[in-house]
């Protein structure tokens, strides 16, 4: 299916942007990205309908990242952003295989300006299961935690409350303690945010660790990066003013829409699509 709207020979540089996520995480991304190059139009895709990811099998999560990438391709996405580090983590590697011409960029836990941060050497890491179980997320800690201790947590029930927008309830904070309170017993000073969805409790997380505690989030860096390779490939926007967004979801469309003046500060009418045996978006 091609989008007649960008493909009767526009010119490539006028394409979206694509950007993907589990669920809402991703618009943390978004966010960066749009704020760096507001005059490149994106399509946004909340796999909704299959979130969390975290506990799934990296089968499952790279079967998801391909139907999507086929949907954003379809819809003449320029570049794809894995707005998600869990599906970076299981799926990219393979999505650059399936896809060798697709410029895509994914997320990688930010455990190096961590390290180059810390003051006493010990960092806080939080991101789910699978994140944490990738080849991606061992070989980050090889190239860049030596002489660093890291803190690992995977937030249980972390995603599932902020896809609800509960970003700030007793039951969030308390799974954010839970996770914090023995790190910073060890003495960190550097929070990693290594999964897409926390951004979004960088107030909740900052009042629990307090000031003399910096919180990473690498969505800005994302961001740079998405640029660097739009300039690279001569694929930037030229346009002046703010693009336009469309947003997708494989689950309930008035739940993401409802979501988006709260995460995102905008709103936006959400389109829903459909999965035809978890391996097709129809
Ligand atoms: N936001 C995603 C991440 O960055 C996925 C979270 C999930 O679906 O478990 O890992």
């Amino acid at each position: 299916m091609m989008n007649a709207e960008f493909t009767q020979h526009a010119p490539r540089n006028t394409f979206p942007i694509g950007v993907f996520d589990s669920g809402v995480g991703g618009l943390s991304v978004l966010r960066a990205v749009r704020a760096q190059m507001p005059e490149e139009s994106i399509l946004y895709f909340g796999d909704q309908g299959h979130v969390p990811y975290g506990p799934r099998s990296m089968g499952q999560i790279q079967s998801f990242s391909e139907g999507i990438t086929k949907f954003l391709l379809d819809h003449d996405s320029k570049l794809i952003v894995v707005a998600c580090n869990t599906a970076s983590a299981a799926a990219l590697t393979y999505l650059r295989g399936r896809f060798p011409a697709v410029l895509f960029v994914g997320m990688e836990p930010a455990v190096k300006p961590a390290a180059e941060a810390t003051k006493t050497g010990r960092v806080g890491v939080l991101a789910t299961p699978a994140t944490f179980q990738g080849a991606l997320y061992a070989s980050v800690v090889e190239r860049f935690a030596a002489g660093v201790e890291l803190f690992q947590h995977t937030c249980p029930g972390l995603v599932s409350q902020i896809e609800k927008g509960d970003l700030d309830s007793t039951v969030t904070r308390v799974i954010l303690e839970d996770a914090l309170f023995p790190m910073l017993e060890n003495n960190i000073d550097t929070v990693v945010l290594g999964c897409t969805h926390y951004p979004f409790v960088i107030p909740l997380i900052e009042q629990i660790v307090g000031k003399n505690v910096r919180v990473i989030d690498p969505a800005p860096s994302v961001a740079k990066q998405v640029k660097r390779l739009l300039e690279a490939a001569g694929i930037t926007n030229q346009a002046q003013g703010h693009a336009s967004i469309r947003f997708f979801t494989s689950g309930d469309p008035s739940e993401m829409k409802s979501m988006l003046p709260v995460l995102l500060g905008e709103s936006g009418e959400v389109e829903s699509v459909t999965w035809k045996n978890d391996r097709e978006i129809i």
